[in-house]
């Protein structure tokens, strides 16, 4: 397994120079499961080289549709792929298999799969998912941990009430409900800019959704078929959002491009109010380290609050700014599990609870080997090491290429010394 070996900056800001933005992956993953209810070849483009892309592929094939993938293109045709479980030991690697559970349920009227994994984020569970397609008609039986849902004459209308805001869920309905036999009424959904790209692919495939991006989205059935002309996927505004708290952390001069920078309002208020300079343009932004950082209580938010996602790499920041800050995570009940390597790094944080950490600044950070535990504090592992005094070896390389690409490379265009090696 690979590591990152990064040799830190200790406190100099002189990162300069511009990196690039990828397509987001948590709107490639719903956007590749919803193909298989498209009839036709799909063409996306700006579609990001991960290693949960390789995940979603596989799937998908196991599933039986075809994927062929070249630099920054996708090609997707479900064809009459007929499969209806979905590859265990995949699905235990990635949580976002779940987006599949609609869509092979919808095309097959019946989708066999287990619990899923991914990051170890607390527990997430699939209730969610079962009491919805229990609204629209399904029937669930599970076995241990195999769990099969069946509507033989296929999905019903109606209406679900989701008593959380749950950004896969949200899609995984908006997806299946396309094939349903009446309109169907989604309440309290998530209101992500990827929902939102995800019901824009619908449409370009002849879908008819209102409301994607409010708190109702109604879903009225239709064929879909792959658009004439080849999809775009939105800029991953988390990659982004890591790039902005780097520049703000070490930054000279630092400019993102090909970012959107709307998607990132909650990040670029909060950074602001600490005072870092982020000048902010259609599609790019630049940033730099201010000589002092105001400390800031941060919480977590479904859109438009702040992105639990960008929640690790905060953290990081607010251990550089001057005095008392604070994280109220509220999304996830197990995603401060990485606080301890960063106080081993010098770090001056008391956790109060699995959702509430106290951080006390300015304090030195100190090279460590450290293993992260998953993408986002895995990323965040690397802006820590960055800032420290002398070289760290983040481990784990695999858990943050599930998210990031080429981020060594990128880094690396910035001006700091990061080198992928073995073990
Ligand atoms: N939840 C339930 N039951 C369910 C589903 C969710 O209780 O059936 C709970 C979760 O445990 C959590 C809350 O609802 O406490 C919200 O989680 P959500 O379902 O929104 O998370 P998700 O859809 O599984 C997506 C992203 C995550 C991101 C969260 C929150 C994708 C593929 N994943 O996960 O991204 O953290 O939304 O914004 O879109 C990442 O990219 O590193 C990542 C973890």
């Amino acid at each position: 397994m690979d590591s990152f070996l990064v040799q830190g900056l200790a406190g100099r800001k002189e990162l300069s120079g511009s990196v690039s933005v990828e397509g987001a992956k948590n709107a490639a993953l719903p956007i590749m499961a919803a193909t298989l209810l498209v009839e036709g070849d799909v063409q996306l483009t700006n579609v990001p080289a991960i290693a949960d892309m390789v995940s979603m592929t596989r799937l998908l094939e196991g599933l039986g549709v075809f994927v062929t993938r070249k630099n920054g293109d996708a090609s997707v045709r479900a064809g009459d792929a007929r499969e209806t479980v979905l590859d265990a030991k995949l699905a235990k690697s990635l949580r976002a298999s779940v987006l599949l559970v609609g869509s092979v349920l919808a095309r097959h009227s019946s989708v066999t799969f287990s619990h899923p994994g991914g990051c170890v984020l607390g527990t997430r569970p699939v209730d969610l998912f079962i009491e919805g397609f229990q609204a629209l008609g399904a029937t669930f039986t599970e076995e241990g941990e195999t769990y099969t849902l069946t509507a033989p004459s296929g999905l019903s209308g109606g209406e679900v009430f989701f008593r959380l805001m749950s950004v896969t869920a949200t899609e995984t309905f908006m997806i299946a409900a396309t094939k349903a036999a009446a309109p169907v009424t989604l309440k309290n959904c998530a209101m992500e800019p990827e929902v939102v790209a995800t019901a824009e692919f619908l449409k370009a495939c002849g879908a008819r959704i209102e409301g994607a991006g409010t708190p109702t989205i109604v879903v009225h059935p239709a064929h879909l078929s792959a658009p004439k002309e080849s999809f775009r996927i939105i800029a991953d505004r988390i990659e982004a959002g890591s790039f902005l708290i780097l520049g703000a952390l070490a930054g000279k001069d630092v400019e993102i491009t090909g970012a959107e920078p709307e998607h990132l309002e909650a990040v670029i208020t909060s950074l602001t109010s600490m005072g870092v300079p982020i000048e902010v343009r259609a599609k790019s932004m630049r940033v730099s380290a201010p000589p002092t950082l105001k400390p800031l209580h941060l919480r977590t938010h479904e859109y438009p609050g702040f992105p639990t996602d960008l929640q690790a790499p905060m953290t990081v920041l607010l251990t550089q700014s001057e005095g008392e800050s604070s994280v109220w995570e509220t999304v996830f009940d197990g995603r401060l599990n990485y606080i301890a390597e960063l106080e081993r790094m010098g770090a001056d944080i008391q956790v109060w609870n699995p959702h509430k950490a106290v951080i006390k600044g300015k304090t030195a950070l100190k090279a460590r080997d450290i293993d992260g535990p998953d993408i986002r504090a895995g990323l965040a592992f690397l802006l820590a090491a960055a800032i420290a005094e002398g070289e760290s070896r983040i481990g784990n390389a695999h858990l943050i290429d599930r998210g990031y690409e080429r981020i060594d490379e990128k880094l690396g265009s910035l001006g700091l010394s990061v080198k992928r090696v073995s073990a």
